[in-house]
């Protein structure tokens, strides 16, 4: 037994592989990925067990099936290197998902060129490989690396062509084998990548300055939920009687300065804190602790609802001001709210909101003040909340919700323009997008996973 430490960036994953053929799996059953599970301390453990190197080889089919087996788990092992190696850069997944189509489009030919030998187990393989789909968001929430997608592809296009050729020679068993192990690499992998997705904040890096505009005191964001493709970029600047919300459609139109529409929102709003969460704008709206949350389709209010007992107005704001009260904020986990209230005497307090109706569906108390915070941002449902809005600035506390237990945190970040009047995490980019002295900014975070695999021989 033996257990790895890793630290990733900005990516948060990494299966390990492990040859043990004297564990207990009957010899016809194959090499499998199993325990996909998390642990005590959040540890996700994961085993790949081979077949002897013997185990396949009677006849012509038995090799074919040994050969697919193993392309199966190159495959596997390409999306594990793949994810480690991740990069910024969506294109790649495109092209991938893509491959794929073409690996349906495939079979789909298979199958009208052979419909005699079409027989009910190749349905149900089809089927499988098309199950294969739902992995596709999970993977496109990583930036990868040119050279391992290449080979991945490979991979999977070599894939289908010994499936092309099994088809023709094998029979009724050995497809149930087959779709059997298609199915379990697909669950287990999938398992695995869900649970790996989240990790603790251990570095920020950067900034990237994306652009100088507006006034100090301002918010932009995307949206987490958004397809890949859809980059909408939103734009509020300052951080009080306003109620204008400028859109673009992509980071580089906003660094031409290219709107594509405007937003009169019907109420003005307070602070830089808005959030902008599938589809739909939540922010405070001005001298109240009202959230309101405005869709952006319907160009109308779709909610609104006191925030009962928070502080507004700069009774409980970050140490810049700015009526910085109320800071609305999303994560892997859903949506958030982070204020101060007098029964918890100014320290802040998180609540996490349904996004529908914006009731509380449950409220942690922290011990840190909020007048005390220069801001505050949740990843995977911990709350790290940095020092102050100047320079020298850094991540100080952090609150885990999943615990209900707080650490004192030492992660500086380089607070470029000296004054910080945003700061938030956008899940799908692994960034964190600030508002830096009237200049947007984004850093880059590296999360920390512990990784164990247990060698049962
Ligand atoms: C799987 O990967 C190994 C090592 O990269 C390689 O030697 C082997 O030929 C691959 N197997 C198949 C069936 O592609
Ligand atoms: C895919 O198949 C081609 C031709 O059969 C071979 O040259 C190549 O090495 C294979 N690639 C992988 C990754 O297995
Ligand atoms: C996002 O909105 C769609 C409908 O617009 C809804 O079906 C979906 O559940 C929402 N997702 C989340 C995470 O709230
Ligand atoms: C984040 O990391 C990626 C990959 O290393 C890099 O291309 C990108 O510029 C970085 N962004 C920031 C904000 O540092």
């Amino acid at each position: 037994m033996w257990s790895l430490s890793v630290v990733l960036n900005p990516l948060l994953f990494l299966l390990l592989f492990g040859y043990c053929p004297s564990v207990t799996i009957r010899p016809k059953e194959g090499w499998q990925v199993y325990s996909s599970a998390q642990d005590a301390d959040g540890r996700c453990i994961c085993t790949v067990v081979a077949p002897e190197q013997n185990l396949c080889s009677r006849d012509a089919k038995g090799r074919q099936l040994r050969q697919l087996l193993e392309k199966v788990q190159n495959m596997s092992q390409s999306i594990e290197v793949l994810n480690l190696r991740t990069q910024r850069d969506f294109q790649y997944i495109m092209r991938m998902e893509s491959q794929i189509k073409g690996l349906r489009s495939k079979f789909r030919q298979i199958e009208s060129d052979r419909k005699t030998l079409v027989n009910k187990n190749f349905q149900e393989l089809k089927g499988k490989m098309e199950s294969l789909q739902p992995l596709i968001p999970v993977l496109e929430q990583y930036k990868t690396d040119a050279k391992l997608i290449s080979q991945f592809k490979e991979e999977i296009r070599n894939l289908s062509g010994v499936l092309m050729g099994i088809q023709e020679e094998m029979g009724a068993y050995d497809y149930e084998e087959l779709q059997q192990r298609v199915l379990n690499l697909e669950n287990r992998l999938r398992n695995c990548m869900s649970k790996l997705t989240c990790g603790k904040l251990m570095k920020i890096t950067g900034p990237l300055t994306v652009k100088t505009s507006g006034t100090r005191f301002g918010a932009w964001m995307t949206d987490p939920q958004a397809s890949p493709k859809n980059n909408r970029v939103w734009y509020m600047d300052s951080y009080t009687n306003n109620k204008i919300v400028k859109e673009y459609k992509s980071i580089a139109d906003f660094v031409a300065g290219v709107e594509s529409r405007t937003y009169n929102l019907p109420f003005k709003w307070a602070g830089t804190n808005h959030v902008v969460y599938n589809g739909s704008l939540y922010y405070n709206k001005m001298q109240s602790n009202i959230i309101v949350r405005y869709s952006f389709e319907t160009g109308r209010v779709v909610t609104q609802r006191a925030l009962e007992l928070a502080g507004f107005h700069n009774v409980y704001p970050y140490t810049w001001g700015g009526f910085s009260d109320i800071d609305l904020m999303a994560d892997e986990l859903g949506l958030w709210a982070v204020y101060a209230t007098n029964q918890n005497a100014g320290n802040i307090v998180i609540s996490q909101l349904n996004p529908d109706t914006l009731q509380i569906l449950n409220t942690w108390n922290t011990e840190y003040s909020k007048r005390n915070a220069g801001e505050s941002f949740m990843i995977c449902g911990t709350l790290y909340i940095t020092n102050s809005h100047l320079t020298g600035a850094k991540v100080y506390y952090a609150y885990s919700t999943k615990t209900s237990t707080y650490e004192y945190t030492d992660i500086p970040f380089h607070n470029q323009y000296f004054h910080m009047s945003m700061l938030d995490y956008n899940a799908r980019d692994r960034a964190l997008y600030g508002w830096n002295n009237g200049h947007q900014v984004l850093f880059n975070v590296t999360l920390f996973h512990i990784i164990k695999t247990e060698d049962d021989s």
